[in-house]
Formats: C-alpha cells, sequence, structure tokens
C-alpha cells in the first residue's frame, strides 16, 4: 500500500508510473479528491480515460479495485447484496433431517456472514487488507434515478444497511471514482457530493505522450502522424470521433501492418479502427482520405 500523494505534482507523478499520462487540471481534482476524501465525479466523451483513472489509482496506490458496473435496471441486489437461497435451502433441509436445533438457532444462522452474498458495494465498505479499496462506479448514467437515489446515500455515509444482519460501516471512506457519458444528466444531489471534472479529448502533444506510454512499440514518425491525424480527423462533424482508446488501437493496427508511414490506401483500409459508424467511415474513404492527409503532413512537417 502507498501512502496518498502530498502534492499534485506527486500525483502527476504517481499516475504516469502506471502508464497514465495525467494533466495537471486532471491531476489537481484527483489529488482534491484523496485528500478531502470526496468522490470524484468524471463525465466526458468515450475512449478519453475515464475508467482508467481509477484502475491506474489503485495500481498506483496498491489498494484493491472494486468496480460496479451500471446498466439499466441495476438494483441493490445487484449492487450491494443477496442472500444465497440455494445454500440457506440446504441448510434448512440438513436442520430438519437431523432435529437437534432449534428454530431460533437455525434462523439465526441463516442469516449471518456465511450465507451473504457481497457485490461491489458491499465489499467496498468491508474492511480491507490493504486498506480502503478504490471504488469504481462506472457509467452512472446508463442506471435509473431510483438507483441514484439509493447510491447518494450509500455515497453520504459510507455504509449500508441490511435488515436481516446490520449495517456495515466502512472503517475507512472508499476512493470513489463515479464515470458517466453524459447520455442523461445525473442528479444533482449526488454530483454536489462529488468533485466534478470533465475529461476532455487530449492536447495533441499529451496524446502523442499516451501513445508513447501505451503503445512504445509504434515508431515516432509515425506516431507523429497518427496523433495529428486523429486531432484532425476529430474536428470533422463526425457522428461518433475518435477516443484515445481508439488512436492507440489505429497505431497498433499500423505496426501490425508494417505501415512506417501514413498513406491514403492504409488510411482508407484501417478505418474501422479509428470509425465506428459506417457513415462516418464512407466519408473519409478515398479522396478524402488523402484530403486530411495532405493536410496532415504539411502540418507534421512544418512542425518539424
Ligand atoms: N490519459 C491517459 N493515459 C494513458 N492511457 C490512456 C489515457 N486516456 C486514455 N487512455 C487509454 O485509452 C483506453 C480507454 O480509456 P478508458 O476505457 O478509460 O475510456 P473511458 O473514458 O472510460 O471510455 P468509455 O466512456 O467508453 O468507457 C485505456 O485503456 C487507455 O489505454
Ligand atoms: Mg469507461
Amino acid at each position: 500500500m502507498t501512502a496518498i500523494p502530498r502534492s499534485i505534482d506527486d500525483t502527476i507523478g504517481l499516475l504516469s508510473g502506471t502508464g497514465y499520462v495525467c494533466g495537471r487540471a486532471l491531476a489537481t481534482v484527483v489529488f482534491l479528491s484523496l485528500r478531502l476524501g470526496r468522490p470524484l465525479f468524471l463525465e466526458g466523451e468515450a475512449g478519453v480515460g475515464k475508467t482508467e483513472i481509477a484502475k491506474a489509482l489503485s495500481t498506483a496506490l496498491g489498494r484493491r479495485l472494486i468496480r460496479l458496473q451500471c446498466y439499466e435496471g441495476l438494483d441493490a441486489a445487484s449492487a450491494v447484496y443477496e442472500w444465497n437461497y440455494p445454500a440457506q435451502m440446504i441448510e434448512i433441509r440438513l436442520a430438519e433431517a437431523s432435529g437437534d436445533r432449534d428454530r431460533e438457532a437455525i434462523a439465526n444462522d441463516l442469516f449471518s456472514e456465511r450465507f451473504l452474498v457481497h457485490r461491489p458495494l458491499l465489499d467496498a465498505m468491508s474492511p480491507q487488507p490493504g486498506g480502503a479499496p478504490v471504488l469504481l462506479i462506472d457509467e452512472l448514467d446508463r442506471t435509473d434515478e431510483p438507483f441514484e437515489a439509493f447510491l447518494l446515500e450509500a455515497l453520504s455515509d459510507f455504509q449500508v444497511t441490511i435488515p436481516e444482519f446490520g449495517t456495515v460501516k466502512a472503517p475507512e471512506p472508499p476512493i470513489v471514482i463515479v464515470t458517466s457519458n453524459r447520455t442523461r444528466e445525473v442528479h444533482d444531489a449526488l454530483k454536489r457530493r462529488c468533485l466534478y471534472h470533465w475529461v476532455d479529448y487530449p492536447t495533441a502533444e499529451r496524446e502523442l505522450e499516451i501513445l508513447h506510454a501505451r503503445a512504445p512499440e509504434v515508431p515516432e514518425q509515425l506516431s507523429r502522424e497518427v496523433v495529428s491525424f486523429v486531432q484532425r480527423l476529430r474536428t470533422e462533424d463526425l457522428f461518433k470521433r475518435p477516443g484515445v482508446a481508439e488512436t492507440i488501437d489505429w497505431a497498433r493496427c499500423l505496426v501490425a501492418l508494417d505501415a512506417m508511414a501514413l498513406d491514403p490506401q492504409t488510411i482508407s483500409d484501417t478505418l474501422g479502427a479509428l470509425l465506428k459508424y459506417q457513415d462516418d467511415i464512407a466519408r473519409f474513404q478515398g479522396s478524402e482520405a488523402k484530403r486530411l492527409l495532405d493536410q496532415v503532413k504539411a502540418g507534421v512537417e512544418g512542425a518539424a
């Protein structure tokens, strides 16, 4: 277990040790959330490194990562705890067959730790050998409002109540990261409990750093061209703009094809790594790819 960073620079250094490239604005809010013990709410486009920051923090701090993946219809039974009914039934049958225990003893036994199935939120509130875990509540915008209200309560007191069992309170608040793709607005009451940061697409310089960290096998010149091309592509009116994850994927595809530099044909053939909608792909095949590439090459050479 590593201690919480002491400064913003410390935070940047800690995260970069795991290959996560963090700008000053994001590092500031991460640092403050760690220091103040407040949940961090991250919103942004797809593939810009929201989920990854929770993974990076867990690795860097040597804490367990507990992930609650949100989806429509997620309820407390899947998020907090469940009783293991089949095992409880067997226990009842065995007790009936042997007939040597009274009813109250059996009932007490049935609702004990042995039959409790831990789900992510209960796990995050339970004591952990390595210190408070990192709790990632991923893609909160996919759940519905009742679940959000329920979560609000759990995040306010860092405790969950199980009627038959009692209240489990975190000995030390977990490090909470909440992410959203903003397919809907998350309620203000929940946001108010958290520190907020909008994770934007990185600048070209930072994206190049990320590419170096995540795909060091990509040659320098190709990396520069890839980043410039993606940055240029993001300024176009697309149905879905490529994220950092797509930049990395695309660069790896190009290396697998032994491409040393971008050319219009290779771009057209590999657009599926960058763009995931047929309308976007159709637009940038052929002459459009060449037009963008000419602009990018002029820029890259101009900068060299
Ligand atoms: N700042 C960064 N430093 C290092 N790697 C990054 C960074 N940002 C993104 N990545 C890379 O991009 C990939 C995608 O990031 P991640 O899954 O965190 O995106 P996301 O914002 O959670 O997207 P989604 O909204 O689709 O879930 C990561 O696996 C990581 O390799
Ligand atoms: Mg994510």
